[in-house]
């Protein structure tokens, strides 16, 4: 594998690594969401599911994938990725799972093996990026995997690191600012863009202050700030995002479609679908009343990471 050209820097312009070392901080909802809300047919974004659980994947987009097949061998020999396309309009995916969980114990024997995963991802990841023309390519990682998260550091452009508002998840964001000045130490491009607080309470104005002042003291010197979107506390949205396989664009418009047909099945005096052998058209009953705020969260979420982006790319004298 070692025969690679390198490929120009500027196919990974706009790759953006979602990660934190602690689990359940909100990293794959927000790549989902993100990808669903920016994804267009004439926009298109790419997302990797680069998580040995893979609920990207199979929760919340509802594809059944590869059980991560491609990118490991994209990883370990350098093949190239296996993209499916339009997973929804606009977005194509290169599905994660548990054969990815391998990528860890290969890297020990690197030495030995020759083999080059920072190489190989840049290499392949490079391909799909140059080809696809996308407007962004999210990367959703898994909490443990050190060696893959190192990789994927240095291969990504940039990174938002999702954190809940405990101490543990505080601990993951630290952990993973030393790995990502370790990265950039090294040499490698990625720039951290922000921290997003996940499953915050807005009214919790004070705490949520205190939050971000600690996290500030953790940022500083990386030369990055917390976004000013924070993703509200929706445990029903939550639920059934995962349950439903929906994007949260998606569940606004079956919420609304929900509550339609139950007014109209009142007032037809009739009652609820309750049995489930009805047939394959059997709607998913959802928790969630109005997840619009939820999702309008999302939508200014990626409008402030395109425009930091954006900010970025124009340089220091826009
Ligand atoms: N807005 C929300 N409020 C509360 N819980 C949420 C919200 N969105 C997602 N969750 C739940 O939080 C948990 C962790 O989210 P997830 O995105 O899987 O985190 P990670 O990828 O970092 O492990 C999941 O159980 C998910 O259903
Ligand atoms: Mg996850």
């Amino acid at each position: 594998m070692a025969a690679h050209v390198q490929p120009h820097p500027s196919a990974l312009q706009r790759v953006v690594l979602v990660a934190n070392q602690k689990g359940g901080v909100g990293k794959t909802s927000i790549v989902t969401a993100l990808g669903g809300l920016i994804a267009r047919p004439e926009r298109r974004v790419l997302l990797i599911d680069a998580d040995p659980q893979g609920n990207a994947t199979t929760s919340d987009l509802g594809v059944e994938g590869d059980r991560g097949r491609s990118l490991t061998m994209a990883l370990q020999y350098g093949e190239p990725l296996q993209v499916l396309r339009d997973v929804r309009p606009g977005l194509d995916l290169v599905a994660g799972g548990p054969l990815l969980a391998q990528v860890g114990a290969l890297t020990a024997t690197a030495a030995q093996t020759g083999l080059d995963i920072v190489g190989n991802l840049r290499q392949t990841l490079a391909q799909v990026c140059a080809e696809g023309n996308y407007t962004v390519v999210l990367i959703d990682s898994g909490p443990g995997d050190a060696p893959l998260l190192d990789a994927l550091l240095r291969t990504t452009r940039y990174l938002v690191v999702p954190t809940r508002d405990d101490d543990a998840s505080l601990s993951g964001v630290e952990l993973l600012a030393l790995r990502y000045l370790k990265a950039r130490h090294e040499g490698a491009p990625v720039q951290l863009l922000g921290v997003v607080l996940f499953d915050a309470n807005p009214r919790a104005t004070t705490r949520n202050g205190q939050v971000l002042a600690d996290l500030d003291i953790v940022l500083d010197g990386s030369g990055a700030t917390c976004f000013q979107t924070m993703i509200r506390s929706d445990r029903a949205a939550a639920l059934d995002l995962r349950a439903a396989h929906l994007t949260p664009a998606e569940l606004v418009e079956a919420a609304a479609s929900q509550s339609r047909s139950r007014l109209a099945q009142l007032r037809r005096g009739g009652k609820h679908r309750a049995d489930k052998d009805s047939g394959e058209e059997e709607e998913v009953r959802l928790w969630s009343r109005d997840p619009s705020a939820l999702a309008s969260d999302y939508q200014s979420l990626a409008r402030e990471l395109l425009g930091r982006i954006a900010t970025i790319e124009r340089g220091p004298s826009a």
